[in-house]
């Protein structure tokens, strides 16, 4: 009988471990909004550098929408989502084109503001601009 009840007792505790077997931590990507808002977020802050006189001489000429598409899988990648980067690495990506610090801060300036306006909370956007901020190194030439 005293069997029986450390069974009942424990018995809720094994349903909840099970609903919840399959369910990890969701990852960065999915607590940034997944596919839809991170998309959003690339778009924002790509137009945005592209639609600036004083940070968009690098993006002229650029297909801005094949270049969104690879940040997108970019982060994708970075972040947990599952997907796998095919892009140039950084270094090679942005060689020769001479980009500043002011011109990095620049794009880290427009992807804050597009990741509040897109409701992405800050725990969220301080983990993505952390596994950014590495890359400076390699981006920033001039
Ligand atoms: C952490 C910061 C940055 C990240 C993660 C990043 C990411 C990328 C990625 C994934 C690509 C595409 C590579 C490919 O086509 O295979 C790219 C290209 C490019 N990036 Fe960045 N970038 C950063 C900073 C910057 C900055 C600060 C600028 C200019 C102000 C810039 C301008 C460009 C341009 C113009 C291209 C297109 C190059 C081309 O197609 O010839 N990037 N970047």
């Amino acid at each position: 009988m005293k069997y029986l009840l450390s069974l009942l007792a424990v018995f809720p505790l094994l349903i909840v471990e099970l609903a919840h077997a399959d369910d990890p931590d969701p990852s960065l990507y999915q607590r940034l909004g997944g596919e839809p808002i991170v998309t959003r977020v690339v778009e924002q802050t790509i137009r945005s550098m592209a639609d600036d006189p004083v940070v968009n001489r690098s993006f002229e000429g650029i297909n801005l929408a094949k270049l969104d598409a690879k940040i997108v899988l970019q982060i994708c990648a970075l972040s947990g989502g599952g997907c796998k980067y095919d892009g140039d690495d950084m270094k090679l990506a942005h060689q020769g084109m001479n980009i500043g610090q002011r011109e990095f801060y620049a794009l880290v300036e427009a992807l804050r503001t597009a990741l509040d306006a897109n409701g992405v909370g800050e725990r969220e956007k301080n983990e993505l601009l952390r596994l950014l901020a590495p890359m400076k190194r390699d981006v920033v030439s001039g």
